[in-house]
């Protein structure tokens, strides 16, 4: 409509593109094609420089873990190398099993020879010989071109031995998950690429120390990695200069759900959730009003339009409890009920658990049980307390990043949208007409 076309004019800012520099301007099946565009140019520059250089300028770049979490690139990369070991590995966590979350395919799609630059920068600071990436086994056209890309880099001689004369071996191998969520985890990743069952391990020890094959190993999501050519080719201060202190440097959104555009964008970090949602999403679909966001992915938080200018980069759940996450800005239309919502985001968080730990299969599926009476108005005021507590009880307890984060979003949705969670075990009503009585059996 003409009002939210007005509405997006205003809070418009500019696309900076690092990591999709080349998306959609070269054929990504085409090696000269990405090195028209500088690509090898900074793995031959990283090559020329010492490997503790290459570290210190990532290090002072500032990058951070876009896999969500937010840690620092550099530090890890320093931990590994200074690691005593024969052997060691870099490993592309390309296993994007957020909802929501779509960039890491759109990058590996689009420009798979950054990612395989930035794997070879990577090997040869830390002084590893192999990599690997483990990637999403449904992300066909990913694994596709990630395999020519590959091909063509061995040809080229940017893989295999004494890549570009320097005397430096890095070899790369891909490996497919075959659908688990829990295995975008890295340990269970670690453990899917051993050939056993994807679980995850106890951390600490942290990969640096004992990762693949217990050996030392970096582990970076792939949109960290496509930042690193740009780094080492226009330097730390370039990057520094990018986004806001604490948060150097671009974020890929990706805009999903009740949206008018839905798609990816590159902004700097510190975008506020209005700039990406209204800017460059062009605002709520029809004629409908906003109700919620959900951002940084289902293991993200829930948000009313109170806070849509929270500025999104790794301060902002401390500062605002808004998760940044892996960038997800999925939109909810005021149609739906926040207890459905609830439902639905435990019913994948009870389908994906692994089992290993009895938190995180238990209290998943009893939070599943409660809100299922919740929408059929059967659960008492009790039975809201008690989900609440289940919340707490399985983040704290739970062996991994998945049970950990369950209450991240639950409580979200809970403290935001309170009123509703009342009325469906007070009044016994929906205010989105979605849930109806039910008389237990
Ligand atoms: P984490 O905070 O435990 O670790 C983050 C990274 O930092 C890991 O690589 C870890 O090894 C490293 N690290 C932490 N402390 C370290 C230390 N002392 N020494 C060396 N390395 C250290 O978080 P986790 O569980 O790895 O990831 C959680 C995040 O994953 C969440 O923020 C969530 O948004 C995101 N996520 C992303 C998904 C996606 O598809 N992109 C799917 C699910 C979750």
């Amino acid at each position: 409509s003409k009002s939210e076309l007005k509405e997006a004019e205003k809070f418009s800012i500019k696309e900076v593109r690092i990591v999709t520099r080349n998306i959609g301007l070269i054929d990504p099946r085409n090696i000269d094609e990405y090195i028209a565009r500088d690509g090898y140019f900074a793995l031959s520059k990283a090559l020329q420089m010492k490997p503790e250089e290459v570290i210190n300028e990532v290090k002072k770049s500032g990058l951070r873990g876009r896999g969500g979490a937010g840690f620092p690139t550099g530090l890890k990369w320093e931990f590994t190398a200074k690691a005593n070991a024969e052997q060691k590995y870099i490993v592309c966590n390309a296993d994007e099993g957020e909802p929501g979350t779509f960039k890491d395919r759109l990058i590996m799609e689009g420009d798979p020879h950054t990612v395989i630059e930035a794997m070879i920068i990577a090997g040869y600071a830390v002084g590893a010989t192999k990599g690997y990436i483990y990637i999403r086994g449904e992300y066909y056209n990913s694994v596709e071109n990630l395999k020519k890309a590959i091909k063509d880099a061995y040809e080229y001689g940017f893989l295999g031995e004494n890549i570009l004369g320097s005397g430096f071996d890095f070899d790369l191998t891909v490996r497919l998950g075959a659908g688990a969520y829990v295995c975008g985890e890295e340990t269970a990743l670690l453990e899917s690429i051993e050939g056993k069952s994807g679980r995850p391990r106890l951390k600490p020890p942290y990969p640096p120390q004992s990762g693949l094959f217990g050996k030392p190993t970096v582990i970076n999501n792939v949109e960290t990695l496509a930042n690193v050519p740009q780094i080492i080719l226009n330097g730390a201060e370039w990057f520094k200069n990018i986004g806001t202190p604490n948060s150097p440097g671009t974020k890929v959104f990706c805009l999903a759900g009740d949206i008018n555009k839905r798609g990816m964008v590159e902004l700097p970090m510190g975008v506020t959730v209005r700039q990406v949602l209204y800017g460059f999403g062009g605002g709520i679909k029809g004629d409908k009003g906003l109700k919620m966001i959900q951002t940084g992915g289902l293991a993200g938080t829930f948000i009313g339009p109170d806070k849509l200018d929270a500025p999104l980069d790794y301060d902002s759940m401390k500062n605002y409890g808004v998760s940044l996450g892996s960038g997800v800005i999925l939109a909810i239309d005021d149609t739906h009920c926040a207890v459905d919502i609830a439902l639905n985001v435990m019913e994948f968080f009870r389908h994906e658990s692994c089992g290993k730990c009895t938190p995180c299969r238990e209290g998943t599926r009893i939070a599943c049980d409660i809100l299922e009476k919740m929408t059929k108005f059967q659960a008492t005021e009790e039975d809201l307390k008690y989900l609440e507590q289940i919340a707490y009880v399985t983040a704290d307890a739970s062996f991994c990043g998945l049970g950990q984060s369950i209450n991240v979003p639950l409580l979200s949705l809970i403290n935001n949208f309170k009123n509703e969670f009342e009325a469906h075990v007070k009044d016994k009503t929906c205010s989105a007409g979605l849930c109806k009585e039910v008389k237990p059996k």
